[in-house]
């Protein structure tokens, strides 16, 4: 199955989809994909990466004759980046990462998309982090989410925006199993998602609305190093245990 995070910038897309990728890979074994070009959801997992799509891109854009005569070039491709998979503790995690220079993103694209195709039918479940707005959803990158996750901050602004992204992903026709909103950083004195937000979700057809705390050990957490460590038992914690389970059953 395939969970995909979508979301504005900043609002946590990252951190959550971290320790939700965290919790399942206690489970099995969890390709988890950073599909953002300003990358850095390896810092977050603490997995080091040596390599990403956009630098198996860059070699051949150098070096086109590098591919063998006997394979095609996408199986070519579809090699070099398996190869370029960095592994964590039963985690394999995939970079886009960027072209170097002036290169269009399309290329890497594409490669991604092929990639995906390869790929995700080895693993139960993929846990794709996405960059901020809807490029890959919009170019048909993902080709299809199981559930999509919208992260947003705890603001009417915020829901509103989750629910432009929700109906971009129906305008390109992506195919989208469940939606869940994901109200991130709600202010410790809230017992689950505000009222005012559910109703605006709930108007706005979004449902599946759950609230994750703003937590002072994610802050910590942020201010101690770049990977996410935060206690078990912290609010942040318990919620997305929660909203891990309640996702990839
Ligand atoms: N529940 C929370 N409590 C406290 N701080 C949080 C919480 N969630 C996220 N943060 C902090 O908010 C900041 C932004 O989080 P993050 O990088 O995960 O957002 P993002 O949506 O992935 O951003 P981008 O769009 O740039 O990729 C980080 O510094 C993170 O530590
Ligand atoms: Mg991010």
């Amino acid at each position: 199955m395939i969970i995909a995070f979508a979301g504005k910038g900043g609002v946590g897309k990252s951190t959550i989809s971290s320790q939700v990728i965290k919790r399942l890979a206690e489970k099995e074994l969890v390709l988890a994909v950073d599909a953002d070009p300003n990358s850095n959801l390896g810092d977050k997992l603490g997995i080091q990466v040596f390599g990403t799509i956009g630098s198996v891109r860059n070699e051949l854009v150098d070096d086109p004759d590098s591919v063998p005569a006997s394979i095609s070039k996408q199986e070519y491709i579809a090699t070099k980046v398996m190869q370029t998979l960095s592994e964590g503790d039963n985690i394999d995690l995939l970079v886009m990462g960027r072209p170097e220079g002036k290169g269009c993103y399309c290329y890497v694209n594409d490669i991604l998309k092929s990639c995906f195709q390869e790929m995700i039918p080895r693993y139960r479940v993929t846990v794709v982090d996405n960059e901020a707005g809807m490029e890959h959803i919009s170019r048909g990158v993902l080709p299809k989410a199981d559930v999509l996750v919208f992260v947003s901050d705890p603001t009417v602004t915020g829901i509103r925006t989750a629910a432009r992204l929700s109906a971009l992903a129906d305008e390109i026709g992506m195919e989208v199993g469940r939606r869940v909103l994901v109200i991130n950083n709600v202010p410790a004195s809230y017992d689950g998602v505000p009222a005012p937000l559910r109703e605006e979700a709930e108007r706005l057809g979004l449902t599946e609305a759950v609230a994750v705390p703003h937590d002072d050990a994610v802050t910590e957490s942020a201010m101690a190093g770049e990977e996410v460590r935060v206690p078990e038992g912290c609010p942040f914690s318990v919620a997305v245990a929660a909203l891990t389970d309640s996702i990839a059953r």
